[in-house]
């Protein structure tokens, strides 16, 4: 008969070994510092960014406000909320900016959740529990949440390691210090559709063995707009500044980019084709020089495809967030060279649009000035060129003028047969045809290339 017999005391430490060892040995979030926060009630009274609305974050153990940064839901359009990081100051009127999204593709609904349990899982849900977002980190030591005083959003564990940081999953923008790596997976930034559309948007901002390129997509093909091309910049770029002691002892400041230190042969130090500054040394990139302190700054790749930094100046009363560099701008790439500058078509010459191509000629140039309508490519309609003369595309500078040497009949022969080819820009001196597959903004350009622009007849 099978009797029951109680742990000799020569096994009961080796029992208590052994409980010892069914607990988790991951340290867990304190049960007080967990939380569930629903996204309901009223709106925060200020101006926000893309005119929208917005429910600040807290809960009782965080106030989730580390000056200028909050965590917040916000919204553009009715019951589409995004969980973001906000910069700005309430109660000093300047405009409060969105800085990091975390669900930009998965807008949430009234009563969605923002929840972190025991497990150290950062979630986003809706109230019917369907998760949108999460930070994928159950179960990994994290032990408490903080939002730093640069903006960075973390879960750290009992060391104060990091576990996860909204600084590895930018969306559009890069606080100071904030990098993007040339790993894969979200570490590039890219733009939202518009002001009330967060989603992605068809610009992006990419480290890769070839440079740090900004590309358009167009559907599904990236093609080179600006950014820095043609060098290996190695795993990361950072966003930040430099001080320097300039004249008089006035401190100045400089935005720039710093490469990875880790990288034996240094970017190549030679001026970019188009840009007017010079490059930096060989482990940065400046970007813009300013006489007040750049401690709060941001760079952002917008809907319209610009980067442009912004800098938080409290020494004036309003406009606190100055435009402290852009890329396409008086001082740095040449503005006619952002495609988007004149919208989806227009013909621009010193940074302003001035005509709008047409069979008939140059016309005034309107918003509503569109590429012509191509017949369906293979229903075998005629197609014909009008010509521009002095006009360059903005591919060009990044492809070396296109293929070639060909003559220009064969340059329009490749066109004639492409689907895809609104239009090919020829260069007279070297012979190089280029094939357009988006036209936007063409720039005016003397003793470049003539373009010859598909219409149906
Ligand atoms: C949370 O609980 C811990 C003990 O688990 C305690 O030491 C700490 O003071 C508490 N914090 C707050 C804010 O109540
Ligand atoms: C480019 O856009 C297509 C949709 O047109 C999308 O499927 C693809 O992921 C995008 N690629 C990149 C690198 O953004
Ligand atoms: C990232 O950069 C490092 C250092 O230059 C390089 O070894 C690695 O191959 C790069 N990775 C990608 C995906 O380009
Ligand atoms: C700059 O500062 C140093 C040290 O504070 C001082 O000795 C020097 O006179 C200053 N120069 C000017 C031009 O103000
Ligand atoms: C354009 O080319 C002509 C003839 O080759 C030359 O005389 C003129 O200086 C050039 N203009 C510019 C702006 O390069």
């Amino acid at each position: 008969m099978a009797t029951m017999v109680s742990p000799s005391p020569f096994l009961l430490p080796l029992f208590l070994l052994g409980s010892f060892f069914a607990i988790p040995t991951q340290a867990q979030v304190p049960a007080n510092q967990t939380f569930t926060f629903v996204n309901q009630g009223e709106f925060g009274d200020r101006i926000a960014e893309f005119d929208a609305s917005y429910r600040v974050i807290q809960t009782k153990a965080h106030t989730f406000y580390t000056h200028p940064f909050r965590l917040c839901f916000y919204n553009t359009t009715p019951d589409s909320y995004i969980f973001a990081i906000r910069v700005g100051v309430p109660n000093d009127e300047g405009l409060m900016r969105w800085v990091w999204d975390a669900n930009r593709n998965h807008p949430v609904h009234e009563k969605a959740t923002l929840s972190l349990g025991r497990d150290g899982n950062l979630v986003l849900a809706e109230a019917d529990g369907s998760v949108s977002w999460q930070t994928h980190t159950a179960n990994q030591g994290v032990t408490g949440i903080k939002l730093l005083p640069n903006g960075n959003l973390v879960l750290h564990d009992k060391n104060g390691r990091f576990i996860w940081q909204s600084f590895d999953h930018p969306s559009d923008a890069l606080l100071l210090g904030q990098s993007v790596k040339n790993i894969t997976g979200r570490s590039k930034l890219v733009s939202r559709k518009s002001d009330m559309d967060g989603s992605d948007g068809p610009y992006s901002l990419i480290l890769d063995r070839s440079g740090f390129t900004m590309y358009l997509n167009n559907s599904g093909q990236l093609l080179t707009y600006g950014g820095w091309t043609g060098s290996d910049y190695g795993s990361t770029v950072t966003f930040d500044f430099d001080t320097m002691n300039g004249f008089d002892n006035v401190t100045a400041y400089e935005l720039v980019l710093t490469v990875n230190q880790d990288i034996d042969a240094p970017p190549q130090n030679r001026r970019h084709l188009l840009q007017i500054r010079p490059i930096g040394n060989a482990h940065q990139i400046n970007l813009n020089k300013l006489n007040y302190d750049a401690k709060y700054s941001f760079l952002r790749l917008g809907s319209d495809g610009n980067l442009k930094a912004y800098t938080y100046y409290n020494e004036v009363s309003n406009q606190k967030w100055e435009e402290s560099f852009a890329f396409f701008s008086s001082y740095f790439v040449r503005e006619c060279a952002l495609p988007s500058k004149c919208g989806s078509y227009g013909y621009c010459s010193k940074g302003m649009c001035v005509a709008c191509p047409s069979p008939k000629g140059l016309l005034g140039w309107t918003k509503g000035c569109v590429p012509p309508k191509l017949a369906p490519c293979k229903s075998g309609a005629k197609t014909d060129y009008y010509k521009i003369v002095a006009v360059e595309h903005f591919l060009s500078p990044y492809l070396d003028g296109g293929d070639g040497p060909m003559k220009v009949g064969e340059c329009r022969a490749k066109c004639d047969k492409d689907c895809k080819c609104l239009g090919f820009f020829y260069r007279e001196a070297s012979s190089k045809c280029l094939l357009a597959p988006v036209l936007g903004t063409l720039i005016k350009e003397v003793n470049t290339s003539v373009g010859y622009i598909k219409y149906s007849k």
